[in-house]
């Protein structure tokens, strides 16, 4: 979704910003844009189209200066177009604005404004709170700073913003509520941008602005306060990312990058986490809450998108070993429902950026309801992670690629050792078979590594398919939501319909689709469930469907019923999500790759959906 990078120190500002927007590329866009400050005023750069169409735009243009600020638009209120794009300035040019979120009363205060002389050169919420910040500067005669202050106060919605005023030149005014800014601390200058990505290469200090904080910013100060004038003490944080981890090395796309990581990144999810014998789980994070989490009359999992298929894999778990009630729901619904929720819940926003808008809300949903909130989340200090009572992080690293692959993995990781440890805790799970689940899970990472061999096959079968129109995806019990995951990263990047189904749900409507160009994938590995999921493909053969299957190394009869078999090697059940999404993946990726698709930044997608 959009971001947000700015500069404020003596460097020139210009490449900091290109590159800073770079970096924020993977967020998913549809237009840029700087504003460059020297003392003389601001020279205002934007267009539609990506990074690289900005600096074409430049060329040979004037870039000096020493303070600026960068835009990438993901539209919103308007097309994308070049007026809509940021930074936008207020009518009398007094104010520049960059801005993330949306501004819900937008259409409300642009009447007003429009009552009292204000005109508009584009449609965005955006330049509502330029002219409205400088109404009040130029009504109440006060300083940028309090004119923010002011404005912001009459905002409904969610903002991370960067403001300039041409009158106060040589400082940045920054604000948040709701859409993250992060502010990084360097040797006389600052770098503000809405995640870590444009700063980690110039400092690891960073400063996380909460909700309804304004900064004033200056090369040599930063002064910190709330709407209200109340003055807070900035929190400076070391973050441990480094450039390297932000690089494609030799992979064509960070997406396949982060599929070939999986083995390395599970293996950092449970790292430490999980004794070597196999009979310990120490999950420092939820160390503290644990007698609530052993009481829990019942689990919450609220989460969007490959989040909320992964909390699905965790309602298995959770019931199956540590028996307990388990509800599975969609982040943007439950927010506006009137859910029952009481002391004896555990909710679980479970959310890769922490930042999700709609799994934010949901969690303060039910603050106050006395239920025990935790997050499971992969960026450390996101704001889930700070509005949750406890929680454990994913530890997947820096995930770039807009369709979620490794963050999936160790999101089911933690579910897994979460349900196990609970298990063991609430004497549902044997001590003989939670050994035997903590011991598989440890060997998973290198099962991982196996099915990734196989590349080179699903590559094969990608090409054979790749210009199917519908696309089916069948599993039972605990690889359902496995089903849906390969379907949403199908559709995601290579723009092919696709569907996830129970396998048994298929007689009930999408069988009516099959044909000979509809493949379908069946996960048939040899589960309580496989009979029954063979049964399944029987029923899309005699159909004249294609089916390709999932399967077990070691079932010879999948060959006679399915046209193409990749093979996982034989693991617990529990387990087998980890390694039957890995050819899911690797098949969505070489479908789009063979259709010509941008992979890492697949159209109208972005990375961290800020806005509900
Ligand atoms: O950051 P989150 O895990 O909260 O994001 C949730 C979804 O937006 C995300 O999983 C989305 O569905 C991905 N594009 C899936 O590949």
């Amino acid at each position: 979704m959009c971001g947000i990078v700015a500069y404020v120190g003596d460097r020139t500002a210009y490449p900091i910003l290109i590159k800073g927007l770079q970096r924020l590329e993977y967020r998913g866009y549809d237009s840029a844009g700087i504003a460059l400050f020297n003392g003389e005023g601001a020279r205002v750069y934007k267009c539609k189209g990506k990074v690289k169409d900005l600096q074409a735009l430049v060329r040979d243009k004037e870039v000096g200066g020493s303070i600026g600020m960068g835009h990438t638009r993901w539209a919103t209120h308007g097309e994308p177009s070049d007026a809509n794009a940021h930074p936008h300035a207020s009518m009398h040019g007094t104010f520049h604005v960059v801005h993330n979120g949306i501004i819900e009363n937008h259409v409300h205060l642009r009447s007003e404004l429009a009552r009292r002389g204000y005109a508009f050169r584009s449609e965005t919420d955006t330049e509502v709170l330029a002219n409205l910040i400088e109404d009040v500067y130029r009504e109440q005669g006060v300083s940028a700073e309090l004119a923010v202050r002011l404005a912001l106060t009459r905002v409904v919605g969610a903002y991370g913003l960067v403001i300039l005023c041409e009158d106060e030149p040589g400082r940045l005014i920054a604000a948040r509520k709701g859409s993250p800014l992060v502010i990084g601390v360097g040797e006389g200058e600052y770098f503000l941008a809405s995640d870590a990505m444009p700063i980690i290469e110039y400092t690891d200090r960073v400063i996380y602005m909460n909700d309804e904080e304004v900064a004033v910013i200056t090369p040599d100060a930063l002064d910190l306060k709330d709407l209200y004038n109340d003055v807070k003490t900035p929190e400076i944080k070391t973050i441990k990312l480094s450039i390297e981890n932000v690089d494609k090395g030799e992979f064509a796309h960070f997406m396949l990058k982060e599929i070939h990581e999986q083995p390395f990144s599970v293996t950092d999810t449970f790292r430490g986490r999980v004794a070597a014998g196999g009979d310990k789980i120490v999950l420092g994070g939820i160390l503290d809450v644990m007698p609530r989490l052993v009481e829990a009359r019942r689990v919450i999992i609220v989460a969007c998108g490959t989040s909320w298929h992964a909390a699905l894999v965790g309602e298995y778990l959770f019931e199956k070993y540590a028996r307990v009630p388990v509800e599975v729901e969609y982040a943007s619904e439950f927010r506006y429902r009137d859910p029952i929720v009481d002391e004896g819940d555990l909710v679980i926003a479970i959310s890769q950026s922490g930042e999700t808008a709609d799994t934010l809300a949901a969690i303060r949903r039910v603050k106050g309801t006395g239920a025990t909130r935790l997050g499971i989340c992969n960026v450390a200090g996101s704001s889930v992670s700070r509005e949750t009572d406890a929680g454990v992080y994913t530890r997947a690293g820096i995930e770039i690629g807009v369709a979620s692959t490794k963050a999936f993995t160790s999101q089911i990781t933690v579910l897994a050792m979460m349900a196990f440890l609970l298990g063991s805790k609430r004497r549902t799970l044997p001590a003989d078979e939670y050994r035997e689940l903590v011991t598989g899970l440890t060997r998973v990472p290198e099962m991982i590594a196996g099915v990734l061999e196989q590349e080179a096959k699903i590559k094969e079968i990608a090409h054979l398919y790749k210009d199917a129109p519908n696309a089916l995806f069948l599993g039972r019990g605990i690889l359902f939501p496995v089903a849906l995951e390969g379907a949403l990263k199908l559709k995601e990047i290579s723009y092919i319909h696709a569907e996830g189904y129970p396998a048994a749900e298929m007689k009930h409507g999408p069988i009516a689709l099959v044909d000979e160009r509809m493949p379908v994938f069946a996960l048939a590995t040899s589960d309580h469930l496989y009979e029954k999921t063979a049964g399944n493909i029987q029923e899309v053969k005699a159909r004249g469907g294609k089916v390709i299957a999932i399967a077990t190394r070691g079932n010879e009869e999948i060959r006679g019923l399915a046209d193409q078999v990749i093979e996982i090697p034989p693991c617990h059940e529990a387990l087998s999500p980890l390694l039957a999404v890995i050819p899911l993946q690797l098949f969505a990726y070489h479908v789009a790759v063979a259709r010509g698709c941008n992979v890492d930044q697949p159209r109208n997608l972005a990375k961290s959906v800020t806005v509900e």
